[in-house]
């Protein structure tokens, strides 16, 4: 598939690092204070400090709802350079959990995900409500590799199944006057521990917020998320359903979805209200325009390789996906509107 091939290039094999010497360096250097500076934390209250302090000995309850076998179309991946899974699944972002990489694997497991609900409402000419079932059974799944390109300048090659948003939107009938979708993580304290802690979550507000201008969700990349690597998505990638935007930094991307609602005013998005001038609503990939913390010029392109020993590319506009996205914002002046 087009969309899929454009993305091959750069990713070797030969980088990979094993996960407990990564991890141990990482922690060993968070403890001294060295990681943190490529944070998305906006205060200078960094997970770092926190995970130090922190001692949770609660065991992780059983995953309740286990990862299970899709049925998808399925790509010819042999060309591609992809992220190990174990990486994917244990290096994460997901504040509900916790600041800490390593804090969703540990303590996502806690989630319930079906049964889940998903309405799409708002300014569509159906309103939907798709249960635990719905979500994998109504659209034809469909496997995608896609890089994604954290805002924190590292990245990750990563096969997901899915279904377009597209599809989704169209099922419900975009009214008119729709010009932005928005979209929710569930808001469950019991189950996610951050959204009741600041010491755990963060100072982001909760629940999660995201969106997207409506050709943008309309643009054929922009998917809708229930696998990856064949499986549906362990919890702390999302699980189990989770948009994915190649072209925007990782935070566009949010995760375990219960809302998604059409609107003709551009929704309050979470980390734009928790820092206006370092996350913008656009988010585009652009090596141009650096965090007001860090240059975007280049990333930490994860495969195998480790701390000290990782591959570093250069950072592409719209994460290597302009052909199909550049003209989306043709006549904007993409500093201002970052
Ligand atoms: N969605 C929610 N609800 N909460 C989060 O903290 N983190 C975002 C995004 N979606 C986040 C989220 C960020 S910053 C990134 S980089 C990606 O998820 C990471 O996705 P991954 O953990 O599957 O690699």
């Amino acid at each position: 598939m087009k969309i899929i091939k454009s993305n091959r290039s750069q990713f070797k094999d030969h980088q990979i690092t094993d996960e407990d010497i990564f991890n141990n360096k990482r922690d060993f250097l968070k403890k001294m204070g060295f990681v943190g500076a490529g944070s998305l934390i906006t205060s200078p209250s960094h997970a770092g400090l926190f995970d130090w302090l922190k001692s949770d000995d609660t065991p992780p309850k059983k995953d309740p709802e286990p990862p299970k076998p899709l049925n998808f179309k399925a790509l010819d991946k042999s060309g591609f350079e992809l992220t190990p899974e174990q990486k994917v699944t244990h290096y994460n972002n997901f504040y509900e959990f916790g600041t800490s990489k390593q804090d969703p694997s540990e303590h996502a497991h806690n989630l319930t995900t079906n049964p889940w609900e998903l309405t799409i409402s708002g300014l569509v000419e159906q309103k939907i409500t798709l249960n635990y079932e719905d979500l994998f059974k109504r659209f034809a799944l469909e496997e995608r590799v896609y890089r994604l390109r954290c805002v924190e300048a590292w990245s990750m090659v990563i096969p997901w199944v899915g279904f377009s948003l597209a599809d989704l939107l169209k099922q419900a009938g975009v009214s008119s006057g729709a010009k932005y979708v928005s979209f929710k993580t569930l808001h469950r304290p019991s189950e996610m521990r951050g959204q009741s802690s600041r010491l755990i979550g963060g100072s982001i507000p909760y629940p999660y917020t995201e969106g997207l201008r409506i050709d943008e969700a309309m643009n054929p990349l922009a998917f809708l998320a229930v696998g990856l690597y064949g499986k549906s998505l362990p919890n702390q990638n999302g699980a189990p359903i989770r948009l994915v935007v190649p072209w925007k930094y990782g935070f566009k991307s949010i995760k375990s979805i219960t809302e998604i609602k059409l609107s003709k005013i551009m929704p309050k998005t979470t980390w734009n209200l928790s820092a206006p001038n370092e996350y913008g609503f656009y988010a585009n990939v652009n090596p141009d325009v650096d965090h007001p913390r860090w240059s975007q010029a280049s990333e930490r392109l994860i495969t195998s390789g480790g701390l000290f020993d990782q591959q570093r590319i250069k950072t592409l506009p719209f994460n290597g996906y302009a052909e199909q996205v550049a003209h989306l914002y043709k006549d904007m002046d993409l500093r201002r509107h970052f």
